[in-house]
């Protein structure tokens, strides 16, 4: 079944132009608008969705606060088992949601299957998990702190918050929609989903894939259009709750606009890979390719600065620069590990950092070639800290090598790093891997392997300007809740047996 066909098919509007969900509904925008959405690898416009307005934002605001009024009066086994149900439609329809992906932002055919896989796999663990954890409180008793007698018994519950506005990024617009569509609404969140527009057509399927489930009405909703016209009136709307944000550094722009709500942030990296002397080379190389060149680099957790001593670089290098060579180049369709940048501003971008660092002498270990929004693989080395890529996020197939002398120069390169993600280190001694990764600023430091987000369970979390609170399954369903107290106060201290 091919997307937009079959069982959605009444997701798009004749042959043109994909819907937007609302109040259980797909509807066309009032205004007629609609925003295109081009494919990278084609560069012509291969989907269109709707451009919808404020008008139409501030009715699914209001539909998504009166549902979850019911949500929240729904049995926590009831919502787990619409969210079991959903995944399991999720992972019946991977191939049309896989299509998507190819087209609108050019992820390799099975790394775009595997997305919608593994997002089918963290909804129903993510109903497992609040299961158990949203049906435990807590009880206290207050003769524990000084002064009080067995008078008191508080009682701890955890309730929703509201309405969650989620925003995934392009990169992974089912998997990262999901990670926040799920914790939000096993906890009895209702849900505004705006999806990123390279991305929206994927993100309007996997949300069909919860109509078909048969969630209440309003309970989700899902508007696309410009982020120029609703983008600010979305993430300030006042009928929003709690904002789950995966993206640039637009998420410093609305950290700073939102209110006083909850936010979970989640803004890129610029994850450093330390290679000590004692490292096994071909370990780090391989790591180095999936972790730096991995739907070609377009992933937050990507390794995005190699820095390795000096005595090894010259083999790591050698040994990096035969596994490029064997990477595959061209369509998604194709599968090759190297694929189309998503837009034709992105390839600019990387290339802008490519040919700073050419001016500033940078070793070329491949020759910079480009194609369109293809950019060759491309290894930089002896990259110094006076240039971009030595600092920016390219977020596309090129990696910089920068060499050092010493752990404590690698340690002090990462740190001064804005961003704090995720970093690595490659060693076989694990006491000093410790004491670089207690040292490291990042979120997490991964041990001999390159940085990733999964598993889904794992926490995940960036510290400086890479985030505000902590992902990962059960994080995410507890940033999600508030906790309540009720206290019983009783006439006379009241001791069990006593
Ligand atoms: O770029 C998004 C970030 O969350 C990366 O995820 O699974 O590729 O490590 P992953």
């Amino acid at each position: 079944m091919a997307a937009g066909t079959g069982v959605f098919a009444e997701i798009l509007d004749g042959d043109e132009v994909y819907k937007y969900y609302h109040d259980g509904e797909w509807k066309k925008a009032a205004s007629g608008k609609s925003v295109a959405i081009v494919n990278p690898t084609t560069r012509k416009t291969q989907y269109r969705v709707q451009a919808c307005s404020q008008e139409e934002v501030n009715k699914v605001m209001e539909s998504a606060k009166s549902a979850q009024k019911a949500w929240a009066k729904t049995p926590l086994w009831k919502r787990a088992e619409l969210l079991h149900k959903a995944a399991a439609i999720l992972k019946e329809h991977k191939f049309p949601i896989a299509e998507c992906l190819v087209k609108e932002i050019a992820k390799p055919a099975k790394d775009a299957v595997t997305e919608v896989v593994r997002s089918g796999d963290l909804v129903s663990y993510t109903a497992e998990e609040g299961v158990r954890i949203l049906g435990e409180g807590k009880f206290l008793v207050s003769d524990s702190f000084p002064g009080n007698e067995r008078t008191k018994y508080c009682l701890t519950s955890k309730i929703p918050l509201g309405v969650v506005l989620a925003i995934p990024p392009f990169n992974y617009p089912v998997n990262l929609a999901v990670s926040k569509i799920g914790p939000a609404l096993i906890a009895g969140n209702s849900l505004v989903l705006k999806p990123p527009t390279q991305g929206a057509v994927s993100c309007l399927h996997m949300v069909h894939c919860f109509h078909l489930a048969g969630f209440p009405k309003g309970l989700i909703n899902c508007v696309t259009g410009k982020g120029s016209e609703i983008g600010d009136f979305l993430t300030m709307h006042p009928g929003v709750n709690c904002i789950s944000f995966t993206g640039g550094d637009t998420g410093i722009a609305i950290s700073k606009k939102a209110g006083m709500i909850p936010l979970q942030m989640e803004l890129g990296g610029k994850d450093a890979c330390i290679v000590l002397e004692d490292a096994d080379l071909d370990l780090v190389a391989a790591n180095i390719i999936k972790g730096g060149f991995s739907y070609s680099g377009q992933r937050c957790t990507a390794i995005k600065v190699v820095l390795a001593m000096e005595s090894v670089a010259d083999s790591l290098v050698e040994k990096v620069k035969a596994r490029v060579a064997k990477l595959r180049i061209g369509p998604p369709e194709d599968d090759c590990d190297i694929t189309p940048v998503v837009t034709e501003s992105s390839a600019n971008f990387i290339e802008g950092l490519v040919m700073d660092a050419k001016e500033k002498g940078a070793t070329f270990c491949q020759e910079y070639k480009r194609e369109g929004n293809l950019i060759w693989p491309l290894l930089l080395d002896n990259v110094r800290p006076d240039m971009r890529i030595a600092w920016e996020e390219p977020f596309g197939p090129v990696l910089p090598v920068i060499r050092i002398n010493s752990v404590e120069e690698g340690i002090h390169h990462c740190n001064a790093s804005n961003f704090g993600l995720q970093g690595c280190v490659f060693t076989k001694d694990i006491n000093k891997a410790m004491l670089i990764s207690d040292a490291m600023e990042t979120g997490t430091v991964q041990i001999n392997s390159a940085p990733a987000r999964g598993p889904d369970h794992f926490p995940f979390q960036g510290l400086k300007d890479s985030g505000i609170g902590s992902q990962g399954i059960t994080n995410s369903i507890n940033m999600m809740i508030k906790v309540k107290t009720t206290v019983i106060n009783l006439p006379s201290p009241s001791y069990t047996m006593g």
